[in-house]
């Protein structure tokens, strides 16, 4: 089938040509992303790839569908880009991929735990320099920490495990019990229990309307002084502004971020040539106690094999049998 390949890198490139060594579908990759404004590129193509800041909003959809696409086919886990209603409404089915390696986005997650707790990102900077000074670097055990885990999905699953493995209490909010994090000793709470009595939180549920800003300046009110916040999941589940004004206080200790709200604008892209305009984002770089990585807790190589053939096997059972095991369907965004 052909197949326009919006927001392409060279490495997405890489992966899905390999993987299409199977599939042989016509692919062309674009390097821009799917807007309102770019949609005409897809013009005559039956599907479209897309991946995390692609805006399939009901414009773009609405052009895709006109011009020909039938199919979405994302590459990536989330879905909260896509309009679903409108893509229901122009007939475009939308797929994606449920899971690739939930032990990418956890490990990365408690990549950032260490490099905050222990400040390996000034350590490391500061020994290249020949500063061998520790002041500054104290940390603490996370053995014995309580672990808040909002989301016990597959990725908050593997983040239990690991923290488990740590010696860490833990708590969890998601609105559906994971028998196995039940197993592990999760102990199943209230949102506003989970921020009271947590030393580490950190965020694995999807971004719908029910968890838009789920952490606001009223949940970090709530929180332990000192605490840890952690988001790998999606940047609106965290209303930055407040966020910051956490850190001003002192209230948040410890920030760790692979993903912003505003993201679309800034990551995957070289700017370091240019002058950032986004004032909030800036001013979260300031903090010595923020860590921030640019939406890359995905990016291993095991996860990047699947995803690729996650995507073209949708692709490809769309093409033979006008439907698809991994299509995403409406009632997911209604939780
Ligand atoms: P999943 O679908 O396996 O788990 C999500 C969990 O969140 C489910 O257990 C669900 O019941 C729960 N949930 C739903 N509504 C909730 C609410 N209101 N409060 C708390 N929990 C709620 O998804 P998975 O694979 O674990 O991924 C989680 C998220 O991680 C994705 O939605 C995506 O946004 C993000 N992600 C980020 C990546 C990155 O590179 N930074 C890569 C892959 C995923």
């Amino acid at each position: 089938m052909k197949a326009a390949v919006f927001s392409t890198k060279t490495y997405d490139r890489e992966f899905l040509e390999l993987a299409n060594n199977a599939h042989q579908h016509e692919l062309v990759f674009l390097e821009p992303r799917l807007t309102r404004d770019t949609a005409a590129l897809a013009e005559g193509f039956p599907a479209v790839c897309l991946f995390v800041n692609d805006q399939a909003d009901q414009v773009a959809i609405q052009k895709l569908a006109e011009a020909g696409t039938r199919f979405i086919s994302l590459r990536s886990a989330g879905f909260n880009n896509v309009d679903l209603k409108a893509a229901g409404r122009f007939g475009v089915k939308v797929a994606r991929v449920p899971a690739y390696s939930p032990y990418a986005v956890a490990e990365h997650t408690v990549g950032l735990l260490l490099t905050l707790n222990r400040k390996i990102n000034r350590a490391y900077a500061r020994v290249r320099e020949g500063n061998f000074a520790l002041d500054g670097l104290l940390g603490f055990d996370i053995h014995g920490k309580t672990v808040g885990i909002v989301g016990t999905g597959k990725i908050g699953e593997v983040v239990a495990r690991i923290m488990y493995g740590f010696g860490c209490d833990l708590l969890a909010y998601d609105p559906v019990t994971n028998p196995q994090c039940e197993k592990l000793g999760v102990r199943y709470v209230s949102p506003s229990d989970l921020f009271a009595n947590s030393d580490i939180i950190t965020l694995h549920c999807p971004l719908m309307p029910a968890t838009h800003h789920i952490i606001d300046a009223e949940a970090i009110a709530r929180m332990k002084s000192g605490v840890v916040l952690l988001n790998t999941s999606r940047g609106a589940l965290i209303d930055t502004q407040a966020v910051i004004e956490g850190l001003k206080s002192g209230k948040i200790g410890y920030l760790g971020l692979d993903v912003y709200e505003e993201e679309a604008d800034l990551f995957f892209e070289d700017l370091s040539n240019q002058v950032i305009q986004d004032d909030v984002f800036a001013r979260l770089l300031t903090f010595p106690n923020v860590v921030i990585t640019g939406h890359q807790a995905y990016f291993t190589r095991n996860a990047l094999e699947k995803i690729a053939d996650t995507t073209l096997s949708n692709i490809t059972e769309f093409e033979q049998t006008n439907s698809c095991a991994n299509e995403v369907q409406i009632e997911d965004i209604k939780r």
